[in-house]
């Protein structure tokens, strides 16, 4: 009888224990949703745009990287989509692989959530520049080739 006494009594401090820590916690919190979702996410409302944007090498610059390659940020942050702080946190395994349509349009989730509504001015992309490309195209990259906007604009999306 007393065993149990005490076993019940260990059970229920443990009990309490938890019950105090977990008071302690804050509140769980709603995780919230990436501001980048991806370019099937634009694929219904832009077939165009998505169809020309698939044949070009964009659509697939992962596959040009070794295995090796993928450790750090030192090869991927040009050749995969997101803020420097996602493709760092997510490494070797990208939400959104290759230059994807917001590596140059910027995050899309508030232009895609306004234009189901039938919203294209809430959040509408911001015009690309030359500077939306020589982020990437400069001389950090180890196979850089001469950049030239005006004679290169045109093939993102021939
Ligand atoms: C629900 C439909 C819808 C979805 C999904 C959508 N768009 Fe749009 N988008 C529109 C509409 C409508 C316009 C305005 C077209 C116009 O006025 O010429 C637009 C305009 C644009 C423009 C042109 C802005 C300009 O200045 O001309 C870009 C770039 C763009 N969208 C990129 C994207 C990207 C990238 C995604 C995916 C992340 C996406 N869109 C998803 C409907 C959509
Ligand atoms: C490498 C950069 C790059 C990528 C990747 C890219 N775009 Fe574009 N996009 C451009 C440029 C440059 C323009 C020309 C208009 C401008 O100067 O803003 C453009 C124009 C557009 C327009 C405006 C209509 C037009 O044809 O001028 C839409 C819509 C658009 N892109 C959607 C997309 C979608 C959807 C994807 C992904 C499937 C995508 N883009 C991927 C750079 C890019
Ligand atoms: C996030 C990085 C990034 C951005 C931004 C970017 N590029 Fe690229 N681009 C690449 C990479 C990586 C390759 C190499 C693809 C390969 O060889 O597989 C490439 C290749 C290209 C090519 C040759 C590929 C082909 O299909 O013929 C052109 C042209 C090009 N980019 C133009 C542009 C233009 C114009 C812009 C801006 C509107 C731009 N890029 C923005 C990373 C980027
Ligand atoms: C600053 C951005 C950037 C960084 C960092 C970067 N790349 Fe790239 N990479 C590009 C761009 C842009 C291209 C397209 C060629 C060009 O114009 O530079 C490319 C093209 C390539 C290609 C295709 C080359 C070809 O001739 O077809 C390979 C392979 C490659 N990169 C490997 C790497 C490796 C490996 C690393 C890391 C050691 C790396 N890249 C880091 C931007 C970058």
């Amino acid at each position: 009888m007393s065993s149990l006494f005490r076993k019940c009594m260990v059970a229920l401090t443990g009990v309490v224990i938890i019950a105090s820590v977990a008071a302690r916690q804050p509140a769980a919190q709603t995780p919230v949703p990436s501001p980048y979702v991806g370019a099937d996410a634009c694929k219904d409302c832009h077939s165009g745009q998505y169809a020309s944007w698939a044949q070009t090498k964009h659509s697939k610059t992962l596959n040009k990287l070794q295995a090796a390659d993928l450790e750090g940020t030192a090869c991927i942050k040009c050749h995969v989509t997101g803020s420097p702080e996602m493709i760092a946190a997510e490494g070797a395994t990208p939400s959104f692989p290759n230059v994807q349509c917001e590596a140059c349009h910027g995050a899309g989730r508030l232009h895609v959530e306004a234009a189901a509504t039938g919203d294209s001015v809430t959040a509408r992309p911001a015009k690309t520049t030359e500077e939306t490309c020589t982020r990437c195209h400069n001389e950090e990259s180890p196979r850089f080739k001469p950049f030239y906007y005006t004679a290169m604009v045109g093939m993102v999306h021939r």
